[in-house]
């Protein structure tokens, strides 16, 4: 009886999800950055500040989300992005649904404006695209905390998160 109850108890099944869930981080390898966070695509964010301390590989995207009806988004070369000149730019990628996805699929920096004279207030972003390192084997935790909450990374880690939580939690009523 008690044998019974013990495999097929809360702690066990929170087990087997915590090893499936765990397994699969290795395998997610592409980011998709919500550019700006919450605040999205739109004035008033530094976007310096905002991709400051991230990391930016060769497959990850970037996925643009603003008011339609004003703003945009250009990829322009160095030299437009600082100075804000969207007419020679280099890729459109206004769809014109204010949801716009950016494959970042070359190692290069990249660089993004709006038009419609929004650059100027800021509406502007840089970010350098890297190779994906080899797995760390030490701490590849460590690396998704910084874009926990607005990717598919995150979204992986914040279950196995709440399974590991199960697990303990069950542990600690059955013991
Ligand atoms: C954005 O933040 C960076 C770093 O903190 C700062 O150097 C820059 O002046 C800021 N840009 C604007 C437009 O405030
Ligand atoms: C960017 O393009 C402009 C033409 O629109 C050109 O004059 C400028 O030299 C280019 N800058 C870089 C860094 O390639
Ligand atoms: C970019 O493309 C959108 C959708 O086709 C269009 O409405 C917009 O005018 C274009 N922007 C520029 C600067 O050409
Ligand atoms: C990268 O993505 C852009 C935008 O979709 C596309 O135009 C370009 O051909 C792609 N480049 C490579 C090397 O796949």
């Amino acid at each position: 009886m008690e044998r019974r109850r013990g495999i097929g108890s809360p702690a066990a099944a929170a087990v087997v999800v915590a090893c499936a869930v765990l397994m699969m981080i290795p395998e997610v390898s592409s980011v998709r950055y919500m550019v700006g966070g919450g605040k999205a695509w739109s004035p008033n964010v530094n976007y310096t500040e905002w991709a400051q301390g991230k990391h930016f590989y060769n497959g990850d995207w970037l996925f643009f989300v603003y008011d339609r009806n004003q703003q945009s988004v250009l990829e322009v070369n160095k030299t437009n992005y600082e100075n804000c000149n969207s007419n020679d730019f280099l890729h459109n990628y206004t769809t014109g649904a204010g949801r716009d996805v950016v494959p970042l699929n070359q190692t290069r920096p990249y660089y993004f404006i709006c038009g419609n004279g929004f650059c100027y207030g800021g509406m502007k972003l840089a970010i350098n695209v890297e190779n994906l390192p080899p797995p760390p084997s030490s701490s590849p935790v460590k690396s998704n905390v910084g874009v926990l909450t607005y990717t598919f990374r995150g979204q992986i880690v914040i279950p196995a998160v709440f399974a590991i939580a199960a697990v303990w939690d069950s542990f600690r009523r059955v013991w």
